[in-house]
């Protein structure tokens, strides 16, 4: 989905009770991306010339070389929408939107390694490791995971929220979600005893949980109601494992120059995915159920979600 690309000709699923217009939507997501770009720009390290700053250049570069490829920023822009449905300012959500983009870019740069799934292309640019080197792109991502929690220490308003974001933020990243589920992924790689139990497990953990986050850490910063809290927390857990099944699909149907990596790479790997083990319709048929699901939970949130409920349907049809 390029956020550009929210807009008019959709789509069969899109039900009829959606209240935002499309240009709406997509204009509400074009400007979050903007605010959410202009604030990863500040807070990434200059690139200066050696030993004028504590940053080595090479560093730096490759940091915003990643960053600032053109992702779609869909985890940022989700906390700021979540704060906001919440009554928050976006301002208040800015450290954990660009924390986000920073630690979903760091895991980006290590999925693509030769030692993880081996890639050479990432929104349309040659990989990090490809354009610099396997150490650099290591060290670029290392330095956007501990960036990223510097940032939410620092800058997150109200400051008591702070400690609640790292916590979200921590738990989402770490063992028990993307690491934990990257790592079962290489493990599933090759093996034929694949489950759509085991496979949801790890799609929940390796990408559910990162856009899970961006909905908590928004309800944390505006110190939402526990049942609007939860009413999030399910969006995000349904949206979480929609988006993974729906990028499986997109290596199966897609199309590298819209998605800017390489497509029908998962089954040369031996990847499971919801196509390898459900087939294409039955896959298409679970992103939607869980869509609903999504919608179904913002009813806490009444008509302030609208954003967000539009958002859950329109990224089931989204072609990058
Ligand atoms: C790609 O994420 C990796 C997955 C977790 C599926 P995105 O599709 O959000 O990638 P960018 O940020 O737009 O490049
Ligand atoms: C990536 O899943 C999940 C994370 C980066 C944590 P994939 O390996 O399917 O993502 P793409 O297809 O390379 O973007
Ligand atoms: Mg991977
Ligand atoms: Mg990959
Ligand atoms: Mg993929």
């Amino acid at each position: 989905m390029e956020i550009s690309r929210l807009d008019s000709r959709l789509p069969s699923p899109m039900p009829t009770t959606t209240t935002q217009s499309p240009s709406t939507l997509k204009a509400v997501m074009e400007r979050a991306r903007q605010q959410v770009d202009s604030a990863l720009d500040r807070y990434l390290p200059a690139v200066e010339p050696e030993g004028q700053s504590a940053c080595p250049a090479r560093l730096a570069e490759a940091m915003r070389y990643s960053v600032q490829a053109g992702g779609k920023r869909l985890r940022p822009v989700l906390a700021l929408l979540a704060a906001k449905a919440c009554g928050a300012s976006e301002a208040d959500a800015m450290a954990s939107a660009c924390a986000l983009e920073m630690v979903h870019t760091y895991s980006l740069i290590h999925d693509d390694l030769p030692a993880m799934d081996d890639d050479d292309l990432r929104r349309g640019r040659p990989t990090c490791h490809k354009a610099f080197d396997e150490a650099t792109a290591i060290l670029a991502g290392d330095a956007l995971l501990t960036l990223a929690f510097e940032i939410v220490a620092k800058d997150t308003h109200p400051a008591p929220a702070a400690v609640r974001c790292i916590q979200i933020l921590a738990e989402a990243s770490g063992p028990m979600g993307m690491v934990g589920g990257q790592m079962a992924d290489l493990e599933a790689e090759g093996r034929t005893d694949g489950t759509v139990e085991r496979l949801e497990a790890i799609h929940r953990r390796k990408t559910g949980a990162l856009l899970m986050a961006p909905l908590c850490m928004g309800a944390a910063v505006a110190q939402a109601s526990v049942e609007v809290t939860q009413g999030l927390e399910r969006y995000g857990r349904s949206i979480g494992l929609a988006f993974q099944i729906i990028d499986d699909l997109l290596d199966v149907q897609g199309d590298e120059a819209k998605l800017g990596k390489r497509a029908q790479k998962d089954s040369d790997l031996g990847k499971w995915t919801y196509p390898g083990l459900l087939g294409i319709q039955a896959s298409r048929d679970k992103a939607q159920a869980l869509a609903d699901d999504a919608v179904k939970a913002l009813a806490p949130l009444g008509e302030k979600a609208a954003v967000l409920r539009d958002l859950a349907w329109t990224l089931l049809e989204r072609d990058r």
